[in-house]
């Protein structure tokens, strides 16, 4: 074990620690917080169409992580449906916890807490983690911690090295939400700007249906765009020219809509629009990025959700002088089981005084409500 060449990354607040822990010829740099104890955090993700469990060990960093994702399921009705994947979260749950524990080389009673999402999401799924969470913790004799989503996704580029200290700007953008976050610490998050109507990742999905591509349409739109001739069509930058950090995209659509009809619909006209309207999005994130980080005076971006897994807008984001930025690996940028587990691993003194057998969900929980662990 030795300190990292990333020390520079250490928070002054001296909560997260990290080494290296050498194993055969690959050297993997963990970020973890400094423990009492040892603790191994299995964490279950089960907030929308994505069942993600995890074992996230707070001296070795993860351990094993899976997921299971019902898309294929969902593509066929054109979006997710509630019912049906609370159903699917229910069978895939435990033998993918049965999965995590071996491919760790664990058994159920090697694992000291339970980290699960309790929101936000749908209420179905998310009661399938939170019942099966609680049920084996108060079966294993060991605490269970409520998770929020969001903050799963916020700090999920935590988990790569370097990793980035304290204090930063977090670009969430997901299919359910966009918020910029200043972020000074666990549970410090004070919300700067969201989005007024779509969200970015709701606005490509949208956009993408009605250029007839599946659902969800992101990543599909995306590789489009590839195609496309730049500058054939330009998207409004909405809100760009107004003051304030709010983001508004449900306009980008209706626009992409008039100019979807306005051509003869070949396969070209397709890949324009999704360049188009891609480049827009993209702009006005990193403009709105921009002036978060004059605000707060911060030098760090930290980038999560599904959507920061798009080429187009880290290309766009790498590019911006004086400012280091961060995601997580392109596995975790949707949702998963590791960024639970591993924010449970970090807010591991409020677990142990979670281990009322008794539970609730959040389908709406705002990050601000949150405190520091
Ligand atoms: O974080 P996530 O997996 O789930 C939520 O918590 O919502 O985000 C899913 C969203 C979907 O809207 C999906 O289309 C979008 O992320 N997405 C992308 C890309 N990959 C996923 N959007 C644009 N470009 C991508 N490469
Ligand atoms: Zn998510």
């Amino acid at each position: 074990m030795e300190t990292p060449n990333c020390t520079k990354y250490l928070p002054e607040s001296k909560q997260l620690n990290h080494f290296i822990y050498k194993k055969g010829h690959n050297t993997h740099v963990y970020s973890q917080y400094s423990l009492g104890k040892k603790m191994r955090v299995l964490g279950i993700e089960s907030s929308c169409d994505e069942t993600g469990i995890a074992i996230y060990d707070t001296e070795k960093g993860l351990l094993a992580h899976r997921l299971f994702s019902q898309i294929a399921m969902h593509a066929e009705y054109g979006g997710v449906v509630p019912e049906l994947a609370s159903r699917d979260h229910i069978r895939k749950t435990l033998p993918l916890i049965e999965e995590v524990l071996s491919e760790a080389g664990l058994s159920r009673s090697d694992i000291d807490g339970i980290a699960y999402t309790a929101g936000p999401g749908l209420a179905g799924a998310l009661l399938v983690g939170a019942a099966i969470g609680r049920s084996l913790a108060w079966a294993l004799n060991i605490p269970a911690l409520a998770i929020n989503h969001m903050e799963g996704h916020l700090l999920s580029p935590l988990l790569e090295t370097p990793s980035p200290a304290f204090p930063f700007v977090s670009l969430l953008v997901s299919g359910g939400h966009t918020l910029l976050v200043d972020v000074k610490g666990v549970g410090q998050y004070e919300l700067l700007g969201e989005s007024i109507d779509d969200a970015v990742g709701e606005a490509f999905d949208k956009t993408a249906k009605l250029l007839g591509m599946d659902y969800p349409g992101g990543p599909y739109l995306a590789a489009k765009a590839e195609q496309g001739i730049a500058d054939r069509f330009v998207f409004p930058r909405p809100m760009t020219n107004r003051p304030g950090l709010d983001f508004s995209f449900s306009g980008l659509k209706t626009f992409a809509m008039n100019t979807w009809l306005d051509t003869k619909q070949t396969e070209q006209d397709k890949a324009d629009i999704a360049l188009a309207f891609q480049t827009a999005v993209v702009e006005t994130l990193a403009i709105k990025c921009k002036r978060a980080l004059k605000q707060t005076g911060h030098k760090r971006l930290v980038v999560a959700g599904g959507v920061s897994a798009n080429k187009a807008l880290r290309h766009k984001l790498d590019s911006m002088k004086g400012v280091e930025v961060f995601y997580p690996r392109q596995a975790f940028c949707s949702d998963n089981g590791a960024m639970i587990a591993f924010a449970g691993a970090m807010r591991h003194e409020a677990m142990k005084h979670q281990d009322v057998p008794s539970f609730t969900v959040r389908p709406r929980w705002p990050l601000n409500e949150l405190s520091p662990p």
